[in-house]
């Protein structure tokens, strides 16, 4: 029997491809999107491929979509072996420019997103005593940076959620694994919501240091890795008998793990702050 994969954001980006892939290797895929009509090129290769890969729609900060489309699925096919839980965004900004609005509009997608779409398929895993569930954190997830503060926590909470479940959902043979990728090349960076003032308000106190995280930040996106690290790395973890808790997925990404294990919080702190203010990077 094929395994069945749901997948969430696969619009663009880490979704897509895994989604693409996750077909080509066998799984019986539902890529889900919150706006289908985004889904045609996909169709298009999946028709091309000729894999077994279907779009439906998921909104994950919607009840009644994530209900509908996990109802779809179990009528089609009894069983969900895979969710990967990867639809996400970025509000960025300093604190005082984030409103209250802001850091809950973050928390509804990347946070109660991902609690709302894994609540609506444990007791199908569960009942089958079988399962596996990829968050898709960031190193993020592990580290702070500047001007991210509703970003980077709401990384911060996916880790503790996934930490947690795993303890209780172990007996019922079902993995919780988190993907820490760095800078991914997506459509994420784009897509990005600033707070109102941060950027424009020349009178921002802010101003001066979203100036430099800018400057320091852009180098770091020409090299961006492909989602295609990624998507492999998931794969690898759906397809292991006994998956790693935790994978960081990308040079940059390992790099920062390395200096986090060799270091106090205040060095690690500082090696921080010069990766951004003297722009020495994360590739060290
Ligand atoms: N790119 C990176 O450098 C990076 C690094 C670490 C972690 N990540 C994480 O990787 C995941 C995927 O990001 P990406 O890089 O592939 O970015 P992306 O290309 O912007 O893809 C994000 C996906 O999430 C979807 N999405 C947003 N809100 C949604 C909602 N309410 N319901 C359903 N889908 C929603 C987007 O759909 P729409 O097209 O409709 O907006 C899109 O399909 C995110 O969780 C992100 O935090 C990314």
């Amino acid at each position: 029997m094929k395994q069945v994969a749901i997948i969430t954001g696969c619009s663009s980006g880490i979704g897509y491809e895994t989604s693409i892939l996750l077909a080509k290797k066998g799984f019986k895929t539902y890529a889900t999107m919150r706006n289908t009509d985004k889904g045609n090129k996909l169709k298009e290769v999946a028709e091309k491929e000729n894999i077994d890969l279907k779009i439906i729609k998921l909104d994950v900060t919607d009840d009644h979509s994530i209900k509908n489309a996990i109802n779809e699925i179990v009528q089609e096919t009894s069983r969900i072996d895979v969710l990967v839980n990867n639809a996400g965004n970025n509000i960025a900004g300093a604190v005082e420019d984030l409103s209250i609005e802001e850091f809950k509009e973050q928390f509804e997608t990347n946070f109660f997103g991902l609690i709302r779409v894994t609540k609506e398929v444990l007791p199908i895993m569960r009942r089958q005593r079988k399962g596996i569930i990829v968050n898709l954190s960031s190193i993020v997830g592990k580290m702070a940076i500047p001007l991210n503060s509703a970003y980077v926590s709401s990384k911060f909470a996916v880790e503790g959620f996934s930490e947690s479940i795993r303890y209780e959902l172990e007996d019922f043979g079902i993995k919780v694994i988190l993907i820490e990728p760095g800078v991914i090349k997506s459509n994420f960076y784009e897509n990005i919501k600033m707070s109102k003032n941060s950027l424009t308000d020349p009178k921002s106190p802010y101003q001066p240091i979203t100036q430099k995280i800018f400057e320091a930040f852009l180098p770091m996106l020409q090299y961006a890795f492909p989602t295609k690290i990624v998507a492999d790395v998931i794969l690898e973890a759906v397809t292991s008998d006994n998956p790693e808790i935790r994978y960081a997925v990308g040079d940059d990404a390992k790099s920062i793990n390395e200096a986090r294990k060799k270091r106090s919080d205040k060095e690690f702190e500082n090696w921080v702050k010069e990766g951004f203010f003297e722009k020495k990077g994360f590739l060290r």
